[in-house]
């Protein structure tokens, strides 16, 4: 597939490393594209531009940018070039202030998600929440002692959701899908609990993953 994913930061570069080792084109967009050039000079079967070239490129988008910053990224994407294409969205709307105890603060609340908001204003885009709930490093061919792990998916539209599915299971997950956007109210908080580890114990190795 053709994806563009919009970001230059740590996730985007390692979600774009499993889509090209999966065959896939993608482009990656920034606002400066100094920040991708060493990226780019290691993986020059992939391209770099703006986030609308990203956006214009792709068939699949991933929206990996700054959660206080994902409504702007997605305006300077270009609503047209949003419009039908399914967008994974790997945000989490974590506030510009310090965790407490290791909890991080959301400037969200459990009512109103921030992939809601983005849903919203953006209505042709087909958001899928995904990948928002395991540290970067762990996102493609993700190795527990416990088995495969569990990504946490939602979204109101099935196809969207489906396409998804079919990267998750090339990048080695297994998918459950809760529901509608509503949902992400529920999926973006698991990032709280993903880092709290991290910040105590300096433990950022683990992943969720739902039993039967
Ligand atoms: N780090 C992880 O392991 C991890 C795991 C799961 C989910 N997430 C979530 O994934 C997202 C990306 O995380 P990250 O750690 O890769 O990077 P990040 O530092 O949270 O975000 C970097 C990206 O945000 C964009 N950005 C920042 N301010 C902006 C603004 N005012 N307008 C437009 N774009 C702006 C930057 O654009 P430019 O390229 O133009 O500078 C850059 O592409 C976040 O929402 C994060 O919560 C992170």
């Amino acid at each position: 597939m053709k994806i563009g994913i919009l970001g230059s930061g740590v996730v985007a570069t390692s979600l774009a490393r499993g889509f090209l080792a999966h065959g896939h084109q993608l482009t990656l967009g920034t606002r400066d594209r100094s920040k991708l050039e060493g990226w780019h000079a290691e993986n020059p079967e992939g391209a770099i531009g703006t986030f609308a070239d990203a956006a214009r490129f792709g068939e699949l988008l991933v929206l990996a940018v700054k959660g206080t910053a994902a409504t702007d990224a997605l305006r300077a994407a270009g609503i047209a070039n949003l419009a039908g294409k399914p967008v994974i969205d790997a945000t989490n709307p974590i506030a510009d202030a310090p965790p407490v105890n290791g909890v991080l603060r959301f400037f969200t609340n459990l009512d109103e998600s921030l992939m809601e908001r983005l849903q919203r204003e953006f209505p042709d885009a087909r958001l899928v929440k995904a990948f928002n709930s395991v540290g970067n490093a762990s996102m493609v061919a993700p190795t527990f002692r416990g088995g495969k792990p569990t990504m946490f998916i939602c979204g109101n539209d099935e196809s969207a959701k489906k396409t998804v599915t079919g990267i998750l299971d090339q990048f080695g997950w297994e998918t459950a899908d809760m529901g509608a956007v509503e949902a992400a109210r529920a999926i973006e908080p698991l990032c709280m609990l993903w880092c709290i580890p991290g910040f105590l114990r300096q433990d950022w190795v683990h992943a969720f993953k739902l039993l039967g």
